[in-house]
């Protein structure tokens, strides 16, 4: 793949060119990849999302039944039985949507209960219910925040937290999980504006590793700073009864705000923050994702409802996610794999080349297996990986296929993975 255009960046805010041009100057993009058959964006899944996956080729269309790593339902609700009861009984009590903001007749009992029981799950007052969690982190961020505040974010946050706060709000990027370099800043900073806040993930989505929270949470309350913690990956897979990081850390009563998802353990689709009741009731009416966005359809707000009641009443879910987790990690090690920092169910496979990367990818998508490749610029330059998402549903069998498979691959094609 010898070309000029190396990553997507090379396409962002050409000069001279309007939007009609960029698009087209974009196809390069795409079609530099052609001769070997590597973009790893267009294929279409033609199946339940769940371990199992039907994948139909971007090229020849042809038809692949693999076993998955690339989603993070990480308890296996989008099949579970009792959260798809849930939800078609919501689509035959209330229909399919909502058709409506949540202060214009959009906001139903079921919308509250849920909220209701986020705020539980937290130990927070109150939570407030988003389209997504992209546009939970965007109704945080956007409107809560200006410039008269400082924002400190690990660099590692995720994409949705730094469109919340693009252009509207001062913000220090710190070096990742970096503690002195943290407090270097909130002490420089003290006391010059009127919020300082610092943000992170809880479970960073690339690398699996997880934030220093009780650090974070002792620095916040030196320097007085709010924390916001986006924990779409800790929720149904840390703490209690997959409370989540803050519970795990024990600073639940720490964090002010909590944002979350349901694209992950909760098997559907939406998004929410949980935080104080007037902070929540404040958010209310000034998140504009929120006020001016259709509120969730009954069948989501049921089957995320339901998700949070299978995995807190029945640990097993939880059990065998780390089951899963740990028995994949230690194969991975065993063989001589780099696998990061993880300590998480998100198994980075550091590879640290994109297009080996890419020729990895479709070589094991040939042969049953269908992991996504991560590279730039969704992770660092040359920082390239697969991010291989255990989950519940697999079984020993699946894991221990996708490393037989991996060696083979290395072996034959020389591709030095192995430490
Ligand atoms: C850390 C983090 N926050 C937020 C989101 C966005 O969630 P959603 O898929 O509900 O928009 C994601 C999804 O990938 C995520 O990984």
């Amino acid at each position: 793949m010898k070309s000029k255009y190396k990553t997507m960046r090379d396409f962002i805010d050409i000069e001279g060119m309007n939007v009609f041009e960029s698009a087209e100057y974009f196809q390069n993009f795409i079609t530099q990849f052609e001769d070997k058959k590597l973009y790893p964006y267009g294929f279409v899944s033609d199946s339940a999302i769940g371990k199992n996956m039907t994948v139909v080729d971007f090229y020849s269309k042809s038809v692949t039944q693999t076993i998955s790593f690339v989603t993070n339902n990480y308890l296996g609700m989008t099949q579970n039985q009792e959260v798809q009861n849930a939800a078609k009984k919501a689509i035959d009590s209330f229909g399919t949507g909502t058709c409506a903001a949540p202060p214009i007749g959009g906001y139903m009992e079921s919308h509250k209960i849920l909220e209701e029981k986020l705020a539980k799950l937290h130990d927070k007052e109150k939570a407030i219910l988003f389209a997504s969690g992209y546009t939970a982190n965007i109704g945080v961020f956007q409107n809560l925040f200006n410039k008269l505040d400082l924002v400190l974010v690990d660099m590692f946050v995720h994409a949705s937290i730094y469109d919340g706060l693009k252009n509207n709000t001062n913000i220090k990027i710190y070096k990742h999980n970096d503690m002195s370099y943290l407090e270097l800043v909130l002490q420089r900073e003290y006391k010059k504006h009127r919020n300082m806040a610092i943000v992170i993930d809880g479970v960073f989505s690339q690398d699996g590793d997880l934030a220093n929270l009780p650090d974070i949470c002792m620095l916040a309350k030196k320097y007085q700073a709010m924390v916001c913690v986006d924990d779409a990956h800790g929720v149904g897979v840390f703490g209690q009864n997959g409370k989540g990081t803050l519970d795990h850390f024990g600073v639940a009563d720490k964090v002010d705000l909590v944002t979350g998802t349901f694209s992950k353990s909760m098997g559907t689709t939406g998004g929410y923050v949980a935080g104080s009741e007037k902070l929540i009731e404040y958010m209310r009416h000034y998140s504009r994702s929120n006020t001016f966005s259709a509120s969730l359809s009954p069948a989501s707000v049921a089957a995320a409802s339901k998700a949070i009641d299978v995995f807190t009443a029945n640990p097993q879910y939880i059990n065998k996610l780390w089951e899963n987790t740990h028995y994949l990690k230690k194969r991975l090690i065993d063989c001589g794999f780099d696998i990061g920092i993880s300590e998480s169910p998100i198994t980075p496979l550091m590879i640290r080349n994109d297009e080996k990367t890419l020729f990895i990818a479709r070589k094991l998508l040939e042969r049953g297996i269908y992991v996504v490749p991560a590279i730039y610029p969704a992770v660092k330059l040359n920082d390239s990986r697969f991010r291989v998402n255990v989950t519940a549903q697999h079984e020993i069998e699946d894991l221990d296929f996708f490393c037989k498979t991996l060696l083979n691959l290395d072996n034959e094609y020389n591709l030095k993975l192995r430490k």
